[in-house]
């Protein structure tokens, strides 16, 4: 599994803890930036990640600001994507299972590395269990069809 990670100044700390993550389970991936503390817009970052996703360059996303909350509002613009905020276990056991979310959002200034460490684990080894779920997510994906 390949992964694409990226944050902005907001998120820049705790995505080197998961990179060291990431580094230790011998998972690749590939850091889009921020390189840096400096101040980003997250949007900038998360269109680079959420295509390289979409377009299938990448099997999963993990995205991280100050909340998770821009940048995943950022990363579900693009078409494809299923980016999903998680800040416990739960959650990113179910975005998984239930949802085939592609890309995981976090905030820095809302968990600590530990739990974080733990989400981005479950979230990274739980595989989607289609049947009655798979209808729904194809029901989501058919929103981006519809003309507004
Ligand atoms: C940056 O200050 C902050 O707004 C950003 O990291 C994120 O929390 C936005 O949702």
């Amino acid at each position: 599994m390949k992964v694409a990670i990226g944050c902005d100044h907001g998120g820049f700390h705790l995505k080197q803890v998961i990179m060291t993550f990431l580094e230790s389970k011998g998972i690749p991936f590939y850091d889009f930036g921020g390189y840096s503390e400096a101040s980003i817009d997250y949007p900038d970052i998360a269109d680079p990640v959420a295509n390289a996703v979409a377009s299938g360059e990448y099997d999963r996303g993990i995205l991280i600001c100050g909340t998770g909350i821009g940048i995943g509002i950022a990363a579900n613009k693009v078409k494809g994507i299923r980016a999903a905020l998680c800040h416990d276990t739960f959650s990113a056991h179910a975005s998984r299972e239930h949802n085939d979310a592609n890309i995981l959002t976090m905030g820095e200034r809302i968990i600590g590395p530990g739990l974080a460490v733990d989400i981005v684990d479950v979230w990274l080894t739980t595989e989607f269990e289609g049947g009655r779920h798979l209808r729904r997510v194809e029901k989501i994906m058919a929103l981006e069809e519809h003309e507004s």
